[in-house]
């Protein structure tokens, strides 16, 4: 399996300032066979950017898309209309799920959406702080990980990827409320395991499972180490071109 490096740029970046951004990423990223690198501007770069890219080095994801193919659904944009545009496509991200009420039933018809559009879909899940306090991180994670690929098909099941983001360690700045290695070593094992019990094994064990939350040029490595990790999907530290680049180069490292 490649390893996954994602950058999430969220609601950063002017149309031009994306495309400048991206230049100064593709020169300086190298091209390795073993790790699929992915950014994911905002929508209105998506089209300029998917010109620009060297897709031999990078792809493209959306950040969130309409489950609908098309229709009356004001100011969404679909899967469909992404088609050709981008490879992936970021889905339940926390604050989709949290700022703009994204539900469950969106979320598994998202997943559904972009896999008949040949868009791989990037399902995030996570507990919350409360969630975690209280106890319920796994049954909360066997939820949304369950749930969100319920409308996948057993053929297409390999061909989706699952990012565990705790939501109480994404963006932090400070060192308590990083996750640990090996606070994550369990939940993504027990994630490996879910899949195992519910689909057939070599389809299971070809997820990639992606960790995200305040990854940086400094825990990269640590991340990468844990086993069952498969890739990052990186928020703040995709904005900065030195420490994406560093990132990818230590996903590399780890590889060989
Ligand atoms: P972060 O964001 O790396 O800034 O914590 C990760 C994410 O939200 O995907």
């Amino acid at each position: 399996m490649k390893s996954y490096i994602v950058g999430n740029w969220k609601m950063n970046f002017a149309v031009s300032e994306s495309s400048i951004y991206l230049h100064k990423l593709l020169q300086r990223t190298r091209q390795y066979r073993d790790i699929e690198v992915v950014v994911a501007p905002s929508l209105t770069a998506l089209q300029p950017l998917s010109l620009q890219i060297d897709r031999k080095k990078m792809r493209l994801a959306a950040q969130n898309a309409n489950p609908h193919d098309f229709g009356a659904y004001t100011g969404e944009v679909s899967f469909t209309q992404l088609r050709g545009i981008v490879d992936y496509c970021i889905i339940g991200h926390s604050e989709r799920r949290q700022l703009f009420h994204q539900s469950d039933k969106d979320i598994r018809a998202s997943v559904a959406a972009a896999l008949r559009n040949n868009i791989t879909p990037i399902l995030c899940i996570g507990e919350t702080e409360t969630e975690r306090t209280f106890g319920e991180t796994y049954d909360v994670l066997r939820d949304q990980l369950l749930g969100g690929l319920s409308e996948v098909s057993t053929e297409d099941i390999a061909k989706v990827i699952v990012a565990y983001e705790p939501v109480w360690a994404i963006s932090t700045t400070t060192d308590a409320h990083i996750a640990s290695p090996d606070e994550i070593a369990d939940v993504m094992q027990f994630l490996r395991r879910t899949l195992l019990d519910t689909y057939d094994k070599s389809s299971a064990e070809q997820i990639p499972l992606l960790y995200g939350g305040s990854v940086n040029p400094s825990n990269a490595g640590a991340y990468l180490t844990v086993p069952e990790v498969n890739g990052l999907l990186i928020g703040g530290a995709s904005l900065i071109a030195d420490q994406f680049v560093k990132i990818i180069e230590t996903a590399k490292k780890v590889r060989d």
